[in-house]
């Protein structure tokens, strides 16, 4: 039997216990006997069933037809049917009534990041479940998330996204065809030196205040080496609520990789001086802008180079986002 359309990223994802353990840990330290839980993001069923087995309801919901098909199989092997409902299609489509929730959830589980956060949707479709699906004091899984960047000099990284001279001859034309926001990578597998600390790009209270599903921010931040500032590394925290946390930094080998997004302009640096970052986001889709603190100019960006869509997990590089993680 061929099942189309999973991304293999599944199967790293189930069998990461550092990704596990802590997701598991936070939903038994927050889920109660009789609880609601909505589960945004079926995929193979493991935060159902944890909620399940905690004593809850579950409904869960999964975008993905051939996904909830197995999640429905899987389960129905666990003999949790009486306890989770698996709903096919977007949580932005779930209403509450007989055919989805049937109330306002307690509980919130949404394993929904890619590896830079956003690209799998979480920020609307949490934005959407705080507006219409989730009790006033619901508790969220997770309750807040932060996107972090680095600034790095590395070649390596930079040359995965650019061209110039090769062999004596000018390919600098394909850049045209750069991809204009991040692109998934193992960064460990790259040399490259850090020229900043980590900084938090931004944050998200999922919890307090309404998701903004767009945004932009400044940050002015301070350079520690000299060197040519290539790309920034991006990676995610995720606060799971009593103490667990999710983060997929550089160094750990997990299923996730980390963000890369190459400055087309690589802009040099100096200890005791200072980069200024810029950051716009909207839905799934990031942009960085970088520039010497001093001068402030707006970087040139490449030809064609429009805001990324949502839609499919998509960014606008055409690169299909749910591929890998
Ligand atoms: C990363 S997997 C997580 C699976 C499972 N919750 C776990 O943690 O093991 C996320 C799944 O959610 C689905 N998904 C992502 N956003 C969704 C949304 N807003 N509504 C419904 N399904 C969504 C994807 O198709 C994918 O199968």
């Amino acid at each position: 039997m061929t099942i189309p359309a999973i991304p293999r990223w599944h199967f790293g994802m189930m069998n990461d216990q550092d990704r596990n353990k802590p997701l598991r840990d936070a939903i038994v330290a927050t889920v109660r006997p009789d609880d609601l839980v909505l589960d945004i993001g079926t995929g193979g069923g493991l935060t159902a069933l944890w909620a399940a087995r905690c004593g809850a309801y579950v409904v869960s919901c999964e975008a993905n037809p051939a996904v909830a098909d197995l999640a429905r199989r899987i389960v129905a092997a666990n003999m949790l049917s009486h306890r989770i409902t698996i709903v096919e299609g977007m949580s932005t489509d779930l209403r509450i009534g007989p055919a989805g929730l049937p109330r306002p959830a307690d509980v919130l589980t949404a394993e929904v990041f890619d590896c830079a956060l956003i690209g799998e949707g979480a920020l609307p479709a949490l934005a959407d479940a705080r507006a219409r699906l989730l009790a006033p004091d619901a508790r969220l899984i997770p309750a807040a998330g932060t996107l972090w960047a680095q600034v790095v000099d590395s070649a390596s990284l930079h040359e995965l996204n650019h061209v110039h001279t090769v062999d004596g001859f000018d390919l600098s034309a394909f850049n045209a065809a750069s991809t204009p926001g991040y692109f998934l990578q193992h960064v460990d597998g790259h040399r490259h030196s850090p020229l900043t600390d980590p900084f938090e790009l931004l944050r998200f209270d999922f919890a307090g205040e309404p998701v903004p599903v767009s945004g932009t921010a400044r940050h002015q931040v301070p350079t520690i080496h000299r060197g040519m500032a290539h790309a920034a590394v991006l990676w995610f925290s995720l606060d799971l609520g009593h103490g667990y946390e999710l983060a997929n930094p550089p160094g750990r080998a997990r299923h996730w990789h980390q963000g890369v997004y190459t400055f087309p302009v690589p802009i040099p640096t100096i200890p005791g001086g200072s980069l200024c970052v810029e950051v716009e986001y909207e839905g799934t889709a990031l942009r960085l802008r970088p520039a010497q603190s001093e001068t402030a100019p707006t970087l040139p960006t490449p030809a064609g180079e429009k805001a990324a869509t949502r839609a499919g997990g998509r960014q606008d590089d055409g690169a299909p986002r749910g591929r890998d993680r």
